[in-house]
């Protein structure tokens, strides 16, 4: 008999892909490749292991691409109806799960799981069900599966069904919602979630705070974790990269222009975030505002260089969030504002090497996210600054667990104490500022993205 098999030895499952394509005016395709730790971490197993990516179709360039056979040699976009990919990506994914991880809902108010909600997750179903389809067409026998994030929570326990040979693996790089918080999805869905999960042989997480938090939910609501193994896996900075990156003729020019912007003699605060609710980028500011309010001898003397990354602003949430942050950014420089001082430098447009010349102008970074799996930010900045930064940190990022011993550490809800941990940041002596900076460089690539996957893979065949 034939094998129905495919040759596929290793796969890795994600919404975004590596690569993205735009329609030029004259119809031709433009492909851009993107970084992250999967892409680095795929490329390090060698182009030999017959290796295969399969992520959705996300504009129009990358359908139309599906439409035309043009593609990358290790990567299969799947072409999911439009309609479908956003019930499952905004409605699900983004709007529930993302929120349920994050604890981000106002909850006298939402959620709200009514008719739509179903419909929503039917399309999260169907969107679940073509990767699980593909992949179970795409690996060959016994192949080892790695599926990324809360997108695709359903995957593991449909491709078991389609595929028992198969080793099935799935990474968070979420926070996992305590079961108080997991339990305000209704219940059959919170079981299909843990059920979907629960069909992996081995669940990986960013900390052990997220391991423990799905292993209880998987006790109280799902009769114990089975035979799924669960492991940790931190994912630390890619400092090879950076540091060569960082220096590039495209940075240094962004840095001398950044310099001017700021003015001679002044201090940075640096942050980079998407403009994501998690992160919460509007407490920061306030805090900043509270900075200058309660110690008058930083005015003149520091600017706040703040990256707001547009993000999924398919959700009005996010444009209000969004707007919010602008609006905040004006209200400080029209209050504290001189003629030879802006306060608040925000940048909307996404410049990754501007970002880059940031963090190696940066004094102090600041990162203060309400929940985050990690935070690669915060181990970013001590990398590539020049003359070592001071972190301010809050305890609700996974990165805590590994740096904050050498960070300043803030409850992200506390503006008053944020205040006063950018004063202490922005005051501690030169030399104490460039040792810890040293010390969270270290602990932050002690893990480079190449290890991790390499890592899960070999715990995922072990
Ligand atoms: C988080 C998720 C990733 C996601 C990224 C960007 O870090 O864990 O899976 O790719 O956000 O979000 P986006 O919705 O733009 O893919």
């Amino acid at each position: 008999m034939a094998s129905t098999y495919g040759a596929a030895q290793v796969l890795v499952a994600s919404n975004r892909g590596p690569v993205s394509y735009t329609v030029g005016e004259d119809g031709s395709l433009d492909a851009k490749r993107g970084g992250g730790g999967l892409v680095s971490g795929l490329s390090a197993i060698g182009s030999d292991a017959d290796a295969l990516w399969v992520c959705s179709a996300l504009s129009d360039g990358d359908r139309e691409a599906v439409r035309r056979g043009i593609g990358e040699d290790g990567v299969r976009m799947l072409d999911i109806p439009a309609d479908v990919h956003a019930d499952a990506y905004n409605g699900i994914a983004n709007s529930v799960l993302w929120f349920v991880h994050h604890m981000l809902y106002q909850t006298p108010l939402e959620p709200v799981f009514d008719a739509e909600f179903r419909r929503q997750w039917a399309s999260y179903e169907a969107y679940n069900r073509a990767f699980a389809e593909a992949l179970a067409e795409e690996a060959a026998q016994g192949a080892a599966v790695v599926v990324q994030d809360y997108h695709l929570t359903l995957v593991p326990g449909m491709l078991r069904e389609l595929r028992p040979d198969l080793r099935i693996g799935h990474f968070s790089h979420t926070p996992w919602a305590p079961p108080e918080y997991f339990r305000m999805l209704p219940d059959d869905v919170a079981g299909q979630v843990l059920r979907g999960m629960l069909g992996a042989d081995r669940l990986g997480f960013l900390t052990e705070r997220w391991a423990e938090a799905f292993t209880a939910c998987a006790e109280r609501f799902a009769g114990g974790l089975g035979g799924t193994r669960v492991g940790v896996h931190g994912l630390g900075a890619d400092a090879d990269f950076l540091r060569k990156r960082a220096h590039e003729a495209d940075v240094e020019e962004r840095m001398a222009a950044l310099r001017q912007e700021i003015g001679e003699g002044r201090r940075t605060i640096v942050r980079v975030d998407r403009t994501e609710l998690s992160k919460n980028i509007v407490r920061g500011l306030l805090a900043y505002r509270r900075l200058l309010e309660a110690h008058a001898e930083w005015r003149e003397r520091v600017v706040h260089v703040a990256f707001a990354y547009p993000s999924r602003q398919d959700l009005a949430v996010y444009r209000d969030y969004t707007a919010e942050v602008q609006r905040l950014s004006e209200e400080i420089n029209a209050e504290y504002g001189t003629p030879g001082w802006t306060p608040v430098v925000l940048n909307l447009k996404d410049d990754f090497a501007r970002s880059l010349a940031a963090y190696r102008l940066a004094d102090v970074a600041l990162v203060n996210p309400i929940r985050d799996g990690m935070n690669l930010v915060a181990k970013e900045v001590p990398v590539v600054s020049d003359a070592g930064c001071a972190l301010v940190l809050s305890r609700e990022a996974g990165a805590h667990e590994e740096l904050g011993e050498d960070a300043i550490t803030v409850n992200p809800y506390d503006v008053t104490g944020t205040a006063a941990a950018l004063h202490e940041a922005l005051s501690m002596r030169p030399e104490e500022r460039a040792e810890r900076s040293k010390r969270l460089a270290a602990a932050a690539t002690a893990l480079p993205p190449a290890q991790w996957f390499v890592d899960q893979l070999d715990a995922l065949r072990g």
